[in-house]
């Protein structure tokens, strides 16, 4: 029988990957490639997203060269990215008219504390389950208008078209054809209201952007176009989008309310599936759209740490304690607790549930004893306790106890870190066989809508564990997690001692 693949694109913040998935959902060919970051001033982040495209498009050539197999082979696309991220470009010439400012950026910090003082933050928060920040869309697209040369004047004629990094995708593979997004991505511009599931105009004037620069908004699992013949003789159905954490949350198979995933990559993001309602946060954790397949819509509550494997990156090359980021495992288990130390790894703030972007990095509870051992381990460790204050707030807004945790990324190799997380939660953490869920995801949206794949029944059946860190419920963790709630209170207290 003709094998046959669905074909998945991961537009990552550093990387551009292309996945091919056999229908058993296992990886038959991967390409990835890098792509420069650029830092123009202190606090700013860009891309250049024509370099984005180009990448994207030599790994798609590249995985269908390794696998050796025809167009034809392909079923469908689907397509995941890093959102937030901001890109305007010309409809005439299809160019984009400045770099895309990326979620990390934070040059537009101030205006967006101006439009809190306005007092709008609580009538945002209602319609876009966001707070008021830098990381989302909406101040980036006022950014560019404020500051390019013509750009107003051009987006108020309806030359120029705004898209997060899944519209500047679509639009290049069709050649142009499609102006597109689909609703987890809107979700998190700032401009989308998540209960009437259309682009609102309040806030289109509270962040002065014109309408005509939108995406129409889509669902997440449905055709929305084909790949241009420019790009290879036979078109491709593109019929899959989904933001690059909703896209987790779907390939992890949390598709029952209450169910929850941890990504823990440079930074963690946690999302909860919390079912077909939204639920707007008490605890400074921000609601999404988790996916729209047909008519039903799932709704998450997320949470972000801005440093997670970072802080393993940061003990390398800035500490030079290990060589390479493996060596972490054994240099913190070679001690057996880390005697008192704990670490801040606030390196850019401090993400939810606290929200604190003046708080910066602090090692507190050194004695003359104190080694690299223990900071590796306290390192470790810090990515846990701030997992464990996400779950929490979860937990509270919810009013649902998490019943086990999905876990993917590149830290979830780390067994001790798994374990470790297992026992503070005293809950079950469990590390998928295919831990590439993101593409996975999309790639999974893009099957259902052609039917590669018949409904979520048969992608659970896809779905499988590699192993489960069993939690220990007699190891008592009380005096440390009160002792890491003190120290980020300390952190918090420094920053604001102005
Ligand atoms: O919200 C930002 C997030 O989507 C970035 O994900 O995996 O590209 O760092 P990643």
């Amino acid at each position: 029988m003709k094998k046959e693949f669905i074909l998945a694109l991961d537009q990552g913040t550093t990387s551009s990957r292309a996945i091919l998935f056999n229908k058993k959902g296992e990886i038959e060919n991967i390409a990835q490639k890098e792509f420069t970051q650029l830092f123009p001033q202190s606090g700013w982040v860009e891309h250049d997203a024509q370099e984005i495209w180009s990448s994207q498009l030599s790994v798609l050539t590249e995985v269908i060269a390794k696998a050796n197999i025809k167009l034809d082979a392909i079923k469908a696309i689907g397509i995941t990215n890093q959102r937030e991220t901001t890109v305007i470009w010309n409809r005439k010439t299809g160019e984009p008219i400045h770099n895309a400012i990326v979620w990390q950026d934070r040059r537009t910090a101030a205006y967006c504390q101006s439009i809190v003082e306005k007092g709008l933050a609580k009538t945002i928060q209602e319609k876009t389950g966001l707070l008021i920040d830098a990381y989302f869309s909406a101040s980036k697209i006022n950014w560019i208008l404020k500051h390019v040369k013509g750009a107003r004047k051009l987006a108020e004629k309806g030359e120029l078209a705004f898209g997060t990094i899944d519209s500047w995708l679509v639009y290049n593979l069709t050649d142009g054809n499609k102006h597109i997004t689909d609703v987890t991505n809107a979700s998190r511009t700032l401009l989308f209201n998540i209960h009437t599931l259309a682009w609102d105009e309040e806030l289109l004037d509270i962040f002065d952007i014109p309408a005509s620069m939108l995406p129409t908004v889509c669902d997440s699992s449905e055709v929305y176009g084909e790949t241009s013949t420019t790009l290879g003789a036979r078109p491709i159905p593109i019929a899959g989008i989904a933001g690059d954490q909703q896209a987790a949350l779907f390939g992890q198979l949390c598709t029952q309310k209450g169910m929850v995933k941890n990504t823990y990559g440079t930074g963690c993001f946690l999302l909860m599936n919390i079912g077909k309602k939204p639920v707007i946060s008490t605890h400074k954790l921000v609601t999404t759209i988790a996916w729209k397949i047909g008519k039903e819509v799932n709704y998450a509550l997320e949470g972000s740490i801005f440093i997670g494997g970072a802080v393993v990156q940061w003990l390398r090359d800035e500490l030079g304690i290990i060589k390479k980021a493996s060596d972490i495992e054994q240099l913190a288990m070679s001690v057996e607790s880390t005697d008192g130390v704990y670490l801040v790894p606030a390196f850019s703030g401090l993400g939810a549930p606290h929200w604190n972007p003046d708080a910066r990095g602090t090692l507190l509870g050194l004695s003359r004893g104190s080694n690299d051992a223990h900071i590796a381990r306290a390192a470790l460790e810090s990515i846990a306790y701030q997992t464990y204050d996400i779950l929490k707030a979860m937990e509270l807004d919810s009013q649902s106890k998490i019943r086990e945790l999905r876990v993917d990324g590149g830290a979830t190799q780390n067994s001790f870190l798994m374990q470790f997380q297992a026992d503070i939660l005293k809950t079950n953490v469990i590390r998928p066989a295919i831990t590439e869920t993101t593409a996975m995801g999309a790639a999974f949206l893009a099957g259902l809508a052609v039917g590669f794949w018949e409904d979520i029944d048969q992608l659970q059946s896809l779905w499988q564990e590699e192993r489960t860190f069993v939690a220990d419920k007699k190891k008592k963790y009380q005096p440390q997690l009160k002792a890491w709630k003190r120290a980020t209170d300390t952190v918090k207290f420094w920053a604001d001692y102005k």
